[in-house]
């Protein structure tokens, strides 16, 4: 059994894990955006495949089983390009999604928009201390934000020069509640932005917020493709890759 998993994500490195131990063979697949990332049990290569056509030649060329995606769920074009090149390729391929925050507890109260830009908009009505947990790639949609501090955290440094009142924190998770209480607080954040990234490593500043009244501007999750098979939980994800398996060892 030969799984590719598309990683890049704690999900990621835990299939393959759950995999390897059942006695896969499992290569990660890394973009390669991050210098020095959590690195998977199995195999690894990275770097982006080319587009549709690269991927669908990949798997021609690998003869994978099954394709997991488990990459980030703002990671869109990864997505939709793994859906399109398992359909060229006829390898069967599944979406590991995690929830998303739009059923957390404190959802109703967030300001929710559909996309950075707009989180832009709506926290500088709601705040003027922000707190950007967007990630790297998307802080530049707030560089004119250059008369106000702004607390942004980061995996890998921004790569631009940041405004000088900027604090760029860099930092990998998970961040516990007291942690992220105690820096809301010291740094009197008056309104948190945030992608609907899901998960419990990054959830506790959400009910930081809350308790600190501070106001929560969600990014939405961009649109899975239509007609994808989609799991939540490692569990499930390793339940349909031995279906997969079974399907496989009675065509044999
Ligand atoms: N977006 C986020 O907020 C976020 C957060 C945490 C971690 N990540 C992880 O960071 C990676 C990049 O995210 P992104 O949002 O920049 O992706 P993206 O916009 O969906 O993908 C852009 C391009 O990067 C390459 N790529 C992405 N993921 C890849 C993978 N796992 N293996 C090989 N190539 C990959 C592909 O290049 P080609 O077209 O050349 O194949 C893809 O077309 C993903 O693996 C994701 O899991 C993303």
């Amino acid at each position: 059994m030969r799984v590719l998993v598309l990683g890049g994500t704690g999900e990621a490195r835990a299939l393959a894990a759950r995999l390897v131990a059942g006695g896969a063979e499992v290569v990660t697949s890394l973009a390669g955006r991050v210098s020095a990332p959590a690195l998977p049990v199995g195999g690894l290569r990275v770097g982006g495949f080319g587009g549709v056509d690269g991927l669908a030649r990949h798997l021609d060329e690998e003869g994978y089983d099954v394709v997991v995606d488990a990459t980030h769920p703002f990671a869109a074009t990864i997505t939709g390009n793994a859906v399109a090149a398992c359909a060229r390729a006829g390898t069967p391929v599944l979406r590991l999604h995690r929830p998303g925050w739009s059923e957390h507890a404190l959802a109703g109260g967030f300001t929710w928009v559909d996309d950075v830009a707009a989180a832009r908009g709506a926290a500088e009505r709601l705040g003027s201390r922000p707190f950007l947990t967007t990630g790297r790639q998307q802080l530049e949609t707030f560089a004119t934000w250059h008369d106000r501090y702004v607390l942004a955290r980061v995996v890998d440094p921004p790569g631009w020069a940041v405004p000088a009142s900027w604090e760029v924190l860099q930092a990998r998770g998970p961040y516990p509640y007291a942690a992220e209480h105690a820096l809301l607080a010291d740094r009197r954040i008056d309104v948190l932005v945030t992608k609907d990234s899901g998960g419990a490593l990054t959830e506790a500043k959400l009910a930081a917020a809350h308790d600190l009244g501070v106001p929560v501007v969600v990014v939405r999750r961009p649109p899975l493709p239509p007609g994808v098979r989609v799991v939540t939980t490692v569990d499930a994800a390793v339940r349909a890759v031995q279906a997969v398996r079974a399907v496989d060892g009675k065509r044999a």
